[in-house]
């Protein structure tokens, strides 16, 4: 198989083929994804919520990132993958966004790096590239800054914080990004920066005129019993599924029906 590199990207978005992305954080899945032909796997920070349970994405570490990646970078034949930039491991200064990178790129084998934010980042974006590395932007709602936000709510509603989005988009495509996440945006927003920047533009929550989709794999699986947002397709409620074979193999033990004279040595 061909494995799918920027370049690749770069063309869907050229010939209007839309890129698939979801995040992965295990070999197990990101086995089943890669099968299924996913363009672009993100082992994302919100492993802090979906894999630990926390309730924000400030408290992962770089260590807990690596661990994950490299579970799925040894999963793939084909997807690109992606790994994000936890919180405190890149706002310091260009030099520490740069070492946090080389320990992935070392340490996972994964191919390109996410991190948040527009202008007030760009050094660190110009330095992790200019050592080779692809790097995707996130603009919009970017959770590692929830306690400035406040809430999780629809970001770039009103005319300034949109005109900076734009202007951070073209910012990071102008630093050499290779794609750009939009979360949770207006749709017309994420229209007018597809259409304004050459790059791909991958949407949360961003609506259907950007050049690609991403979802948490939990949320698109229904795992998560009651995350249910708008901009959110549950293709799957395996909560219920794991729940109900849950506890059929409960009743089965207990009723001593498994194992049978067939499930024995
Ligand atoms: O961490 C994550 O899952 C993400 C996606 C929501 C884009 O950054
Ligand atoms: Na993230």
């Amino acid at each position: 198989v061909k494995r799918i590199t920027t370049h690749i990207l770069q063309r869907m978005k050229d010939e209007g083929e839309k890129i698939s992305m979801i995040t992965a954080y295990d070999f197990s899945m990101a086995r089943i994804f890669d099968d299924a032909g996913m363009d672009v796997l993100l082992v994302g920070d919100s492993a802090a919520n979906v894999m630990a349970g926390y309730e924000t994405t400030l408290p992962i570490t770089l260590d807990h990132m690596i661990y994950h990646a490299a579970s799925v970078v040894r999963a793939i034949k084909r997807a690109f993958v992606v790994v994000d930039l936890p919180f405190g491991t890149y706002q310091g200064n260009s030099k520490e966004a740069l070492m946090s990178t080389v320990r992935i790129m070392k340490e996972t084998s994964a191919h390109g790096v996410k991190i948040e934010g527009g202008e007030e980042i760009l050094e660190s974006v110009k330095r992790i590239i200019s050592a080779g590395v692809p790097v995707m932007g996130h603009l919009g709602l970017t959770p590692q800054s929830i306690n400035k936000f406040g809430t999780y709510s629809v970001r770039a509603t009103e005319d300034a914080e949109a005109e900076k989005l734009l202007r951070d988009a073209k910012l990071l495509e102008e630093a050499g990004c290779f794609a750009i996440v939009l979360e949770k945006i207006p749709a017309l927003l994420a229209k007018k920066v597809a259409e304004s920047v050459r790059i791909p533009i991958i949407g949360i929550g961003a609506g259907k005129y950007v050049d690609g989709q991403v979802l948490v794999m939990h949320d698109l699986l229904g795992i998560n019993k009651d995350f249910k947002p708008r901009f959110l397709r549950r293709y799957l409620n395996l909560y219920e599924t794991i729940l109900g074979a849950s506890k059929q193999y409960i009743s089965d033990v207990k009723a001593k029906d498994f194992p049978n004279d067939n499930e024995q040595y």
